[in-house]
């Protein structure tokens, strides 16, 4: 058996605890173990939480339980998820995130303490929900010099878009709705302000620049100003408005990178992606261009990045972590006009 301790059951915890249910028997024979949830913190007031011993509001219940040894961590935000994932990881445990901000935050440092402690530190649902990304850039692609990376990072944002485009539905609407299906953030102004893109734009640009880029040098503007006549007239000249996050490097290593709303012909390959689904186009000097594509947000496509993850832990794949590197490189801002 391996014991995994849950940190967060809110859309994506509660996804992560079905799935390993759900999928029991089939990740068992991939994991080589039954992989069992032991115990599951939140910290919130919910009275239907507390019927079970499965459930606790201390961490100490997980941090002091030998037989967990990997926590996964979905409670998003950076307190008190970068105390619990840093003390988990220094009492010898794995770590398995799907939280953006800890990542792009605290990345590098958490690398180190998996590295120093022996353990594992892992991202996938980080970026792109379910879509498999960390790991290609990290493995897949790591013969290559990447060049550029453009993504539709937001589920929420390309959702909103989508319906007001094709449907002609104010923004607001489309926004409670978004919340209703989980998929945008407690606070949304971090999605509909491109904040979250920009979070995951600089967490695939790190890996794939290895150099650490801080998300808080990037320029970043959301599609709060986007109005109807813009969807229309952007239309009647063959192209979607699409919130694109990109990062490029020169050839003399200098990086570039935004978040901004940008005008899409429907013949270039991020047109086509709508609704919740997410997409990332990289260009490798070897590969050449390569595209992913997926449910970028929502409670069961991110639970299968962060169960993913756990299988990769307790079966000791070869795969060991991704790695976010510690130099820092500062970019320079993005003064080209968007174009695809
Ligand atoms: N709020 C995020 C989105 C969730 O809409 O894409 C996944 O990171």
């Amino acid at each position: 058996m391996a014991y995994v301790g849950i940190l967060g059951h809110g859309t994506v915890g509660s996804g992560v605890v079905e799935v390993l249910m759900k999928n029991a028997d089939s990740i068992q024979k991939r994991a080589g173990e039954r992989i069992v949830v032991k115990r599951v913190l939140d910290l919130r007031e919910f009275p239907e939480l507390s019927y079970s011993g499965l459930f606790t509001k201390r961490f100490e219940d997980i941090l002091e339980d030998p037989e967990i040894k990997v926590v996964a961590e979905m409670m998003g935000g950076l307190k008190p998820a970068y105390d619990f994932v840093s003390r988990a990881m220094e009492a010898g445990k794995h770590v398995v995130t799907s939280n953006k901000e800890l990542v792009s935050t605290y990345g590098p440092e958490l690398t180190q303490t998996a590295q120093r402690m022996g353990v594992r530190f892992m991202f996938e649902a980080s970026v792109g929900g379910g879509i498999p990304i960390i790991r290609p850039l990290s493995q897949c692609l790591s013969a290559n010099r990447v060049s550029e990376i453009q993504g539709i990072l937001n589920g929420t944002t390309n959702y909103i878009l989508t319906r007001m485009g094709n449907e002609g539905l104010d923004y607001h609407t489309v926004l409670a709705d978004a919340q209703k299906l989980g998929y945008a953030e407690k606070d949304p102004t971090n999605d509909v302000e491109g904040f979250d893109s920009t979070r995951k734009i600089a967490i695939l640009a790190s890996i794939a620049f290895q150099k650490f880029i801080d998300y808080r040098q990037i320029d970043t503007e959301g599609i709060t100003k986007i109005q109807m006549e813009d969807i229309e007239g952007a239309k009647a000249f063959g192209m979607n408005i699409k919130l694109i996050g990109s990062a490029r490097m020169d050839e003399s290593g200098e990086i570039t990178a935004r978040v901004s709303p940008c005008l899409v012909p429907h013949s270039y390959p991020l047109s086509g992606i709508f609704d919740v689904f997410n997409g990332v186009l990289v260009k490798g000097d070897a590969v050449g261009d390569v595209m992913f594509y997926g449910r970028g947000a929502g409670k069961l496509p991110t639970a299968s990045a962060v169960v993913a993850d756990i299988i990769d832990i307790v079966k000791k794949s070869d795969f060991k972590a991704p790695i976010l590197p510690v130099e820092t490189q500062d970019i320079v801002p993005d003064t080209e006009a968007a174009s695809f």
